[in-house]
This record gives structure tokens, sequence and C-alpha cells, in this order.
């Protein structure tokens, strides 16, 4: 086959490929046959040089460095659009009856065609004869930059379109990044040590007017059409949605949240539904745009100034805002964690006003490198948590003005001064009790180890030791406990137990019965299994199950509580780090006296049922004491490991109270020992044969 065919057949295979995958996310070939065909192309191309390349997919990866952007005049101007401003259902009504009033037609119902807002940078695509000669950014609407070496990089625009050789076909849309590809970008530059993108929106401006196309290749940016700019001898239909479904049959991405609807209502459903969805699309958005949808009305209708009288931006709340740091606080959660938390400037950011923003752990507000007096954006999506998203450096917009203490550094100034050190922020104590705090290796979190002596910790401690599955205390809920708590009356489990039924009566909406009742199912909870006991403290890391085996193994409290992290681990299930937890929570003094506290018989009065009322699961080996020696054919920890799971305990020395001594080769003084007290000793295949091994 003639070189210039085979190359044209290539590039036509490869730009189905691109379309099939980035656009319809159906890739039809995998990635390796991809590779191969795209290899091919760049031999015949460079062995070739006289065969035009100019809209060759090879061209995707970027071309050369430029120095600047060179200036681009719109054969048809970029227009913007107008915002509504009230970004309640009002904006969908009040465009409406704008249009109908300057249609002259009061009564009309009219079709409207709605779309997404997409949060990025509007570009123009020129396609000559079908072939993308030029992509310009919109600049001042009048004047753009030639950014199309960018913009070829962007693997969903299509370098020719299907079916169209129109003389001039300008294609008109949104660069955006996806969230997924935001992510996996900074992930990836993390990795790395380079810098993060703030945001996905920034991302894709700051891409796209990047002077060195290799970098620009680097980042995943995509592309929505919503419009057309310059059309020269291609016939349009009548509507604005036929326009995009043309435009998608060409194989341009057009997004598929878009409607056709009629009049008002139409709109303010649209607005809604979109609402319910924004934080579950896979791109941000700001908003919705309505376009009046029949061509010949937008005709009549006309422009205002720079904005079309047919199309209306609705906005949805901001979910990113941007805003000075006031001081960072430490805040102490449920758990005994400890974030650092951004006081804000107030700032109205996701529909509400927000003074907080959670910076998550230490090494995020490291990785941030967030000061005070920094100007940060912060972000509240849906339900989340604001968080602040980063520091602005860049001076280039002028928020000084707006923000005149702001303290922005720029990007050379980025790492002045100590780096946040939470430990030494807060010398070393819980800000709210004074207790050790902890930041465990693999970790994290710094916490604070002051469990149920933590007032920040201690309603949520309250809440936790009276739940269903904890002591069981019906009726104490968390308004009850916010009032106990604050008004002084309850600071630890056992001030439950000291209740009296004048107190709870005054509190705020307890009647005489239901203090009587709260009474009643308080003294109920006097005597819990033990397992309940030991989960109702609330140790870090001893969850239910957790609770069960230690009750089962230890049989008292007293012993869970002597126990060292080696002891704690001889149990199935229970690893270092569930060790640590326990260890840690009775080495705090506080925890040691609420316990002895609840205990007290006139104090507390719990009498948690220990071992005798334990209604332990019985195993086969439950009530056996084994001594291990001599060299066993595995481990002696997983011998020891594997006698406990069938409900054995394994003792170090040989006494009256062992039941069996497992000898294995070179066994020595404990051998003697069992002989002498006549303990039935097991050989090896004894034991393998007791542990179903064999
Ligand atoms: S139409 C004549 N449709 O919003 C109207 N603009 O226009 C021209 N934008 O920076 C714009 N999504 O890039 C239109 N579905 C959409 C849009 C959209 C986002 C951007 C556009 C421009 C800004 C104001």
């Amino acid at each position: 086959m003639d070189v210039a065919k085979r190359i044209a057949r290539l590039r036509e295979e490869i730009e189905k490929h691109n379309h099939q995958y980035y656009v319809l996310d159906k890739p039809l070939i995998p990635d390796a046959e991809y590779d191969k065909l795209f290899r091919e192309l760049q031999a015949l191309e460079a062995q070739h040089p006289e065969v035009p390349t100019a809209d060759s997919p090879t061209q995707r990866v970027g071309g050369k460095l430029l120095d600047a952007f060179t200036p681009v005049r719109h054969a048809v101007p970029m227009l913007s659009i107008r915002t509504e401003t009230d970004i309640s259902d009002g904006g969908a009504i009040s465009f409406d009856a704008r249009v109908r009033r300057e249609l002259g037609e009061p009564d009309a119902i009219i079709e409207y065609a709605c779309e997404l807002k997409f949060d990025g940078l509007a570009v123009n695509l020129r396609y000559e004869r079908g072939v993308l000669v030029q992509a310009a950014t919109r600049g001042d609407g009048e004047t753009g930059e030639d950014v199309t070496q960018n913009v070829r990089t962007i693997h969903c625009i299509p370098l020719h379109l299907h079916g169209c050789d129109a003389p001039v076909l300008e294609v008109r849309g949104e660069v955006y990044m996806s969230r997924r590809d935001f992510e996996r970008y900074n992930e990836k530059q993390r990795a790395l040590g380079l810098p993060t993108l703030v945001n996905p929106r920034n991302g894709a401006a700051g891409s796209i007017r990047q002077l060195d196309p290799a970098l620009a290749a680097r980042r995943p940016l995509s592309f929505f059409a919503y419009g057309l700019g310059d059309v020269q001898g291609w016939k349009l239909p009548a509507t604005h949605s036929a326009v995009l479904d043309m435009l998608d049959r060409m194989g341009v991405p057009v997004s598929k949240e878009r409607a056709v609807v009629q009049g008002a209502g139409g709109l303010v459903e649209f607005h809604r539904r979109i609402a319910a969805m924004r934080d579950s699309l896979p791109f941000d958005i700001d908003g919705v745009v309505y376009k009046v949808n029949s061509l010949a009305l937008q005709a009549q209708l006309g422009f205002v100034t720079r904005e079309p009288r047919w199309a209306c931006a609705h906005k949805y709340p901001a979910e990113e805002q941007m805003t000075v740091v006031r001081g960072i606080d430490i805040q102490v959660g449920r758990t005994g964690k400890l974030t650092p938390v951004a006081k804000l400037e107030p700032v109205f950011v996701g529909g509400t006003t927000v003074s907080n923003a959670t910076l998550h752990n230490e090494d995020e507000t490291r990785r941030k490198d967030v000061r005070i007096g920094d100007t940060v954006i912060v972000r509240r999506a849906g339900d989340v948590i604001p968080e602040v998203v980063g520091v602005v450096l860049d001076p280039s917009t002028s928020l000084r003005e707006v923000y005149p203490e702001s303290n922005r550094r720029a990007q050379g100034e980025r790492k002045r001064g100590e780096p946040f050190d939470l430990f030494r922020l807060l010398h070393g104590k819980c800000p709210v009790c004074g207790s050790a705090i902890v930041r465990e290796e693999g970790e994290a979190d710094w916490r604070c180890t002051g469990g149920l002596f933590c007032p920040a910790q201690r309603k949520q401690a309250l809440l936790h030791f009276a739940s269903r599955r904890a002591m069981d205390i019906e009726g104490l809920g968390d308004k009850l406990v916010e009032q106990l708590v604050d008004g002084g009356i309850v600071s630890t489990p056992a001030d439950l137990y000291r209740l009296d039924l004048n107190t709870l009566a005054n509190l705020e909406r307890m009647g005489e019965k239901s203090a009587l009742n709260l009474l009643a199912a308080i003294e109920h909870s006097k005597q819990p299994m033990l397992a309940r006991f030991i989960y109702a403290l609330g140790i870090r890391n001893v969850g239910e199950a957790t609770a069960k085996d230690l009750a089962r193994h230890f049989g008292q409290l007293k012993n869970l509580k002597d126990a060292d992290e080696e002891q704690l681990q001889r149990i199935p299930d229970v690893g270092p780090v569930v060790a640590q937890s326990i260890v840690a929570f009775f080495g705090e003094k506080h925890n040691v006296d609420v316990i002895e506290d609840l205990l007290d018989e006139k104090r507390g009065g719990v009498t948690p049922k220990e071992s005798a009322g334990e209604p332990v699961e019985e195993l086969p080996l439950t009530g056996k004491t084994f001594v291990l020696t001599g060299t066993l054919g595995m481990s002696r920890d997983e011998a020891k490991a594997r006698l406990e799971a069938l409900g054995a305990k394994v003792a170090g020395s040989v006494s009256k109270k062992t039941d069996y001594v497992v000898a294995g080769t070179e066994a020595g003084s404990k051998l003697d020992k069992a002989q002498e007290l006549n303990v039935t000793v097991l050989g090896e295949q004894d034991f393998m044969e007791l542990l179903e091994l064999k």
C-alpha cells in the first residue's frame, strides 16, 4: 500500500479508538493493540517527513515550547452569559418571564434547552473542512489566545469531525478536568514531590495556558461542547438541542445531562434535579444554563451588550471560596482524635456560612503548608465537613483589596519558618484534658489518651457507654447527655449511678415519669456481662468481638487491667495495635479511677458478671492448661495461638494445675517436672492429632 494511504488509514483508525476510549468510554481494542498502531504511525511519519502531520494523532503528545501565545481574533465574538442572582427557583422564573416579555408573547410556553454549567475554561475549536486547525481561549471575547498545540493533547477532542466537510465550523465549549483525573494527577505529583493542583478548575485553566505543551499533555483534560461559533457552508438544524445532537454525531463530546423542557416549571425541575446529583457528577459544575431552544427565536431576541437575551446561567451555591486563616485550633474528636482546624474569616460557601474548616491531620497541614494569615480556598460540597483545599499563593488576581490583611506568600516563600508540628504546638498534651497525646506508628492522627476523663470525649463516651450493645441504658440519648454534661451533673459513667429523681425531673423535657424510667434503666444496667462492660469502656480498637474475646480469656476485669502487651497478644485476633490500645487505656490513671468508681459498692455499684456468669462458649479445650517444652514442628507462638484458639490456657511453668505438657524434641526440665507431678505428657504426634492437623 502507498505510504500516504497507510498513514491516513492509521490516523483514522487511531482517532476512532480515541473516540471510543475517551468520549464513549467503550474501548474496542486492548491498550497494547492501540499502542502498536500508534507506534507504527509514529515510525511512518518519521520516515516520511513529506507527509504533513499537523492533524495527526501523534501531535497529541504536545508540540514545541512556546515563548508566548499568539493572539487570535474571533470570527464571531465569544459572548458571556447573564447570571441569575437569585439562586432559588426565582432565578428560573424571572428568566422565563423576561424571555416572554421580550418576545412580546406573555402567555406563550417557551421551549428551553437546559445544560450543565461546566466549571473550566471556554475554548473555540475551529474546524476547516472537518479538520481541527485552531483552538483559542475566550480572552476578552473579541480576541483570545492560540492554544492549538495544548488543545490537541486533549484526547477526547476530535482532530477530524465525523461526516462534516463544512468550509468552517467552530465548536465552542469548556475544557475541564474530571474529579478523578484531578485526584490521580495530584496523587502522582505528590509521589514525585512535585506541586499539586488546587482544584480541577485551576488545573484545566492552568494547563491550557501552559507554554510547554509537553507539560500540558501530562495533565488529564476533557471537553464538553455547548455551542457554535463561526459556521460557513453548513446547514444548521432549527434548534439548539439539535445542534448539540449534531455535534455528538460528529464525534464531539457533549454531556448527556441535558434536557429540552417547557416553560418556567421545566427549568425549575431541571435545576432541582441537577442540584440533587451535583455531588455525584464526575466533574465540577457551578450551575445550569438555560437557552431558548429555537434558533429563530434566539435571533429574534438578540443581545444586550455582550450577553445574549436568550440564555442565562442559574447557579448553585459555590462549593469553594477564598478566605483568610485567622488561627489554627486543635479539636478533640469522639475517640480522642486530634484534628487541626482552620479558624476562618467567615465565608458563605456551599450554602452556609463557614468559619471553621478541617485540615484533616498533621501531615496534610504540613503538605498544604497552611499558615495563619494565609489566603486559602475552602471547600464545602454537599453535607461534607468544610475543608481547606490549599493556600492561594499566586497574587495574580488582586485579592488584597478584598482581604487587605491577607498575607499571600509567593511561590518562593513557600517553605518559610517551621513546619506545622502538632506535638510541639500542644506541648504533648491534650488541649482539653491535659492527658498525654500519642501518634502511633503508621497512623495519621495524634490522639488524646484521656478517654473517659477528657470532657471533649466525655459526651460521646457516655453515649457509647449507655448504648444498646454496651450497658443498654434506655432513654439516655444525646440531648440528655448534653444537658447532664454541660450542667456539670455527670462527667463520668459512674456519675450516672448517682443520679436521683429530683435532679432528673428538673431537667428540660423531662417529666417525673421519664425520669423514673431512666432511673430504672440505670439500675437495671448494674449487672452487665463482663464483655459488655469492657466494650462499654470505649477502649480504642476494642469492639464488641474483641471485648468478648477479652472477657473470655481473662475472666475478670482485674486480669485484663494487669495484662501486658505480650499477654494480650496471646489472644487470637489481638494484634499489637489492639494490645497497645488496651495497655495505654489502663495506663491512664483517670480511666482506672473511673472504673474503680463504677465498681465501688457504694458509689457505682456496678458488678459485671465475671467469668462464672459469663456465658462462655464451650471450646474443645476450655479450662485446660498446657505447658510447652522442647522444639515442636511449629513455632512456640503458633503452637500457643492454636491451643488458645481451642480455648486452652498456655502457662509458662508446670504445676499441679497443669493438665498437659507438650514435649517436643530436646525437652528439658519441664518434662522431668511433669513426670514428677504425674501430668499427662503429649508427644509431638499426639499434639498434632489434638490440633487436628494430622
Ligand atoms: S453558553 C452565548 N453553555 O460559562 C452563550 N456557557 O458564558 C455562551 N459555560 O466562560 C456561553 N457551561 O465557558 C454556555 N453549557 C454552557 C456552559 C457555558 C459553562 C461557561 C462559558 C463561559 C461562562 C459564561
